[in-house]
């Protein structure tokens, strides 16, 4: 009898010892997905060496990390539809395809935007803008063989991109020019028929400042009034270290929560690195001492400034955290700080730090801490 129980006593110790290690290591070795992945899909933007399998680091931290991908480049109209008479769905067919195998949920970017736009969309061989009628086909010819090549694969898509400037008037783009912002609800509707089931985004950054916070909010209620599906509003989140408050973020967050669509965060990132206050150019490029000046930490970065960059970062994460009910998505614009778009933009070859996973593919102490205490929560509240 004794002996049985002594027995069973060494049997539950090692047991409880044995679930609690692989406990403490299933904490260590959670990943944002795992920790993150039942309040909001965790998405990455990822380029093409990544979806075409050459850049292997990179791909082992997304598989390991993010449940989501969105195109960085490859679905944009300059190379998806270089011609009018002549899409190239080469490098879309081959992020569909990595996304499918990974079994990740797949977000096209994007329809209609006017950067990296086709030069012969909105204009005839004479360089002249095209009629409205002619911009609209070219429009639903653009739009609906994409979605519908995507139908069933592509979950949702950014279908106009950055319409809006940022005291909330409209952006001068040629589609404006010709269309008026007609052409935004016509976006909506030729993307809806070409996949009726997929979700449908307005996408823009800096939407903390109010003025394009209002303009938004009218645009998705007009959307709504006139019967247009629209699923959510994509907030691209390229932070800086002061620009947004928290606050104002969070202000923009539940105005378009309030117009009944969801809220997506889509191309989160935060630069470290100084705005050039003088106009950009050749100058900066011929200026040496002014390149260093704007290129300040091109070894590595200091603690106090990666400290508070952790900081800022970890209290937008616990925004996004805190009204994830109606955050259906957050999304990384890429994976390391090697992918990052920052270190060419506005100033090229510069090493900026703006993304959740350092140069060497290891988590940021704000990754850390956050799955910990998203962890820790699950745990007190189960
Ligand atoms: O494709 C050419 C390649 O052939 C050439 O060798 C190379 C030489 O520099 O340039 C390549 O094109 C670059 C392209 O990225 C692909 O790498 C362009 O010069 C470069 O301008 C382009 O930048 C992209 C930018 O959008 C263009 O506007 C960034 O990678 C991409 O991260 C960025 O993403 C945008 C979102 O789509 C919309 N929201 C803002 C966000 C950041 O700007």
């Amino acid at each position: 009898m004794k002996r049985n129980s002594i027995l069973l006593s060494i049997l539950s110790v090692s047991t409880a010892l044995i679930v609690s290690c692989s406990t403490v290591e299933k904490e260590e070795a959670t990943t944002l997905k795992e920790a993150l992945g039942d309040k909001f899909l965790v998405g990455v933007a990822i380029n093409s060496n990544q979806a075409g399998g050459t850049d292997t680091a990179g791909v082992a931290l997304i598989k390991q990390q993010f449940n989501s991908i969105v195109a960085e480049n490859c679905m944009k109209s300059e190379v998806i539809h270089p011609e009018e008479n002549r899409f190239d769905f080469t490098l879309a067919d081959q992020f569909v395809a990595f996304g499918k195998k990974n079994d990740m949920t797949i977000i096209g970017h994007t329809l209609i935007w006017h950067s990296q736009l086709s030069p012969w969309f909105c204009v005839d061989e004479k360089g002249k803008n095209v009629s409205p009628e002619l911009l609209k086909e070219r429009m639903k010819r653009h739009i609906q063989t994409i979605v519908s090549r995507y139908k069933g694969e592509i979950k949702g898509w950014d279908v106009v991109n950055e319409a809006i400037e940022d005291d909330g008037s409209f952006r001068q783009t040629k589609f404006y020019e010709i269309l008026g912002e007609e052409y935004i609800p016509l976006a909506f509707q030729y993307a809806h028929e070409a996949d009726p089931e997929a979700e449908l985004y307005y996408n823009d950054f800096s939407m903390a400042h109010p003025g394009k916070r209002d303009a938004v909010v009218k645009l998705v209620n007009k959307l709504k009034n006139q019967g247009i599906r629209i699923d959510a509003v994509g907030m691209q989140g390229h932070l800086t270290m002061s620009f947004p408050t928290p606050a104002e973020f969070e202000k923009s967050l539940l105005a378009f929560a309030s117009t009944g669509v969801n809220v997506m965060i889509t191309e989160l990132d935060m630069t470290v690195l100084p705005w050039p206050s003088k106009k950009l150019g050749a100058d900066i490029s011929a200026n040496f001492a002014y390149e260093k000046e704007m290129n300040p930490y091109p070894e590595v970065l200091p603690d106090s400034v990666s400290q508070a960059w952790n900081e800022r970062m970890g209290e937008f994460l616990r925004l996004f955290v805190k009204h994830a009910n109606v955050i259906t998505r957050v999304t990384v614009w890429g994976a390391s700080d090697e992918d990052s778009w920052r270190n060419n933009w506005p100033i090229k070859g510069r090493k900026d730090y703006a993304l959740l996973f350092d140069r060497n593919h290891q988590p940021k102490p704000v990754v850390t801490s956050i799955i910990k205490e998203v962890l820790n929560t699950k745990k007190a509240n189960p």
